[in-house]
């Protein structure tokens, strides 16, 4: 499936001239807006906390390693014209979360090339800062997030990989009508593997 996303994207968006775009979106409850230098504090404050990280590299986060995402992400989209969003909570103001669409990769490294991820699947994620834990937040974000890499990237397919022990992905996942395909090795790691085509997807779920 590698060609076709790299063709369907280029002729979507216009080619590279268009994949420099950096696209808010919304929900009822949040902003999505592309990771800006100004998401720095709210970012840090959830990334640094333990239980946040606990299926994702098992590590807090520096503030330097933060700022260090938040540049990376930046060039990601200006490179590819999807990446990671900051999840703003509309009524607080604060960083409730993130999520990304972005092309996967098989190694832990991101490529200096960054053009050359065009050809691989593209990969949903999410993750929320606990104050906004279990108020299907990210459920609603998810929802967003797969029409925005359905209808704007035109992408065939969608994965999203987790930790096998993370329950509380894997219900996002289910609740946005993916299905396990098994474990695969993705990011120099062995991740349970979900999948969503867009055949099976069924638009967005009634709280987006
Ligand atoms: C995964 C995460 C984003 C889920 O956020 P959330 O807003 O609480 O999820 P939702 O409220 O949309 O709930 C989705 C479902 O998961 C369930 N759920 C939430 N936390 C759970 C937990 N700790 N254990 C089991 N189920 C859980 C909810 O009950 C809900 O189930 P339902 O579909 O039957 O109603 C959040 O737990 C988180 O940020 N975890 C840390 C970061 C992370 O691991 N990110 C994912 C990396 S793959």
């Amino acid at each position: 499936m590698n060609g076709p996303v790299e063709s369907d994207a280029c002729r979507n968006q216009g080619g590279t001239a268009q994949r420099n775009a950096l696209t808010t979106l919304h929900t009822r409850r949040l902003r999505l807006e592309p990771f800006a230098d100004r998401h720095l504090e709210g970012l840090h404050e959830m990334n640094r906390k333990p239980e946040v990280m606990q299926f994702i590299t098992g590590r807090p986060e520096t503030r330097e390693q933060t700022a260090a995402a938040i540049a990376r992400v930046q060039r990601c989209w200006a490179a590819l014209g999807t990446s990671w969003w900051a999840f703003i909570c509309t009524t607080s103001g604060r960083v409730a979360g993130a999520g990304c669409i972005q092309y996967a990769r098989r190694d832990a490294v991101m490529p200096d090339d960054l053009e050359s991820l065009l050809g691989n699947p593209l990969e949903i994620g999410w993750r929320l800062h606990p104050d906004f834990w279990h108020l299907g937040l990210a459920s609603e974000a998810a929802a967003r997030m797969a029409a925005f890499a359905f209808e704007t990237l035109a992408a065939p397919e969608l994965i999203a990989v987790r930790h096998p022990d993370n329950v509380a992905s894997a219900r996002v996942m289910d609740r946005l009508g993916m299905r396990y395909r098994g474990l695969e090795s993705w990011y120099g790691e062995t991740l349970a593997t979900h999948v969503l085509s867009r055949n099976d997807w069924t638009g967005s779920s009634p709280s987006a």
